[in-house]
């Protein structure tokens, strides 16, 4: 079967790779550097299964069916599938999506393929599917959300949690396309995953194919759900430091409760990245008259924590003449190359809000500057040039200079 895939980032490249296991797959970016990447074996993302497979494959150890190209005619033409993996990124203007990338992928495929299922794989607002299908006239596109994590995309796809795949359910047609997809994905995973025991006795990867718009919902309720946990942690620990309490101890106490369990719960800055801040404040903008208080709080309880945390800092360097505080990586979470919406950059640009200079240690950004503030490589003068180190995320790096640390990262992991 061929399969296309449009936008070769964390999502297209990791569902990408896994469908070349088993299927001939060309997959399009618009940025010429990642595919030349891609063609000679190299991964433009941090991500160790990707490295492994992409390897494997140039040495022969592991060989896929993949090609990386810029050309529409040779991705798209005869494509069974066409997957859509472009960004989505929240606009704060429309208080929506930019769901264009999307379209202009979309347009793109039909005009070599007038018959291939398009199967959109970025996060889009709910009810966006059953729209296009309105507004394009094409009953061949379905929705199928990812929920994979940066920096483990393709060992998400190859250990799904669950397949889901939205059609609508008096389309027959689109049903079987659907079910046909989430096969596919099924087909791709790691050995051993089909007949797996599920924690609650069930055998092998759930498979839901639900209606588009349940899909959706099902996206954007997840990454709430992970957006609240996060949050509540987070208030959890204001309230222990504001009150002087050990936080650690009253979460390890919570999180012994079966239903409460202990993934999820190490305080931080905010949550952050490139999903959980637009997709919480996508959702609350489809609750657009439905009642509701959580999803509203758990947006505001992200700027809240952000507010409180550069306090906390600026309380570390009262009575220091001319401060300066280093901020330690830029990045969400520890191992992670990426750092798009991290928590420490909102902390950030409210310090500096406060007049107070900041200095900023990420070794991978190349930029002398970052949005104003000097960014250094020079681990040991970073050190010595802060009053403070904020780290969102502990690293050993800092064993000695701990005394002038500021983190929350208390189970220091993840
Ligand atoms: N990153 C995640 O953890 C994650 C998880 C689940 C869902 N998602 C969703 O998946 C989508 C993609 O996320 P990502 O992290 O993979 O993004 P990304 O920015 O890493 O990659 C997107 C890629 O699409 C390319 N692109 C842009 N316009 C294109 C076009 N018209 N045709 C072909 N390629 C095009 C870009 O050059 C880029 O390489 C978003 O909607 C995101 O919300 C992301």
């Amino acid at each position: 079967m061929k399969i296309a895939v449009a936008g070769t980032g964390y999502v297209g490249l990791s569902v990408a790779l896994l469908l070349s296991q088993h299927n001939e797959v060309h997959a399009l970016d618009i940025i010429p550097e990642k595919v030349e990447m891609l063609n000679d074996g190299k991964s433009p993302i941090v991500d160790k299964e990707i490295t492994e497979f992409l390897d494997g494959n140039s040495t022969g150890s592991r060989p896929l069916n993949f090609q990386a190209t810029l050309d529409p005619r040779q991705a798209y033409t005869g494509a069974d599938y066409a997957v859509v993996a472009t960004p989505t990124n929240y606009d704060s203007q429309k208080n929506y999506f930019d769901t264009s990338s999307v379209e202009a992928a979309i347009a793109a495929i039909r005009e070599v393929n007038p018959t291939a299922w398009i199967v959109i794989k970025s996060t889009i607002p709910v009810g966006y599917t059953v729209d296009l299908r309105g507004k394009l006239q094409d009953d061949r596109l379905l929705f199928s959300p990812e929920f994979l994590r940066e920096g483990h995309a393709l060992y998400d796809n190859l250990h799904p949690s669950r397949v889901v795949v939205g059609a609508p359910q008096d389309d027959a047609e689109a049903r079987r396309a659907a079910e046909g997809f989430a096969d596919l994905l099924i087909h791709g995973a790691a050995e051993g995953e089909v007949d797996r025991i599920n924690a609650d006795g069930t055998s092998g990867i759930p498979r839901l194919v639900v209606g588009p718009t349940e899909a959706e919902a099902i996206k954007l309720f997840a990454n709430t759900y992970l957006a609240l946990r996060v949050a509540f942690f987070n208030e959890l620990d204001t309230y222990a430091e504001t009150r002087g309490l050990q936080t650690q101890e009253i979460i390890d106490g919570v999180c012994l409760d079966p239903r409460i369990r202990a993934d999820y719960n190490n305080p931080s800055f905010g949550y952050g990245g490139y999903c959980l801040p637009k997709d919480t404040k996508q959702l609350l903008a489809n609750y657009d008259q439905v009642p509701q208080n959580l999803i509203s709080g758990i947006v505001d309880a992200n700027r809240t924590r952000k507010d409180f945390i550069a306090t906390e800092i600026e309380q570390k360097i009262k009575g220091v003449e001319d401060p300066v505080v280093g901020i330690y990586r830029l990045t969400m979470k520890s191992g992670s190359d990426n750092f798009r919406q991290s928590a420490i950059q909102g902390v950030m640009k409210r310090i500096k809000a406060r007049g107070i200079t900041v200095v900023v240690y990420e070794p991978t950004l190349n930029d002398p500057d970052f949005f104003g503030s000097k960014v250094t490589h020079d681990l040991e003068d970073f050190k010595k040039q802060s009053d403070v180190i904020v780290a969102n995320r502990w690293n050993e790096d800092l064993v000695d200079v701990s005394h002038k640390v500021y983190t929350r990262d208390l189970f220091r992991r993840d």
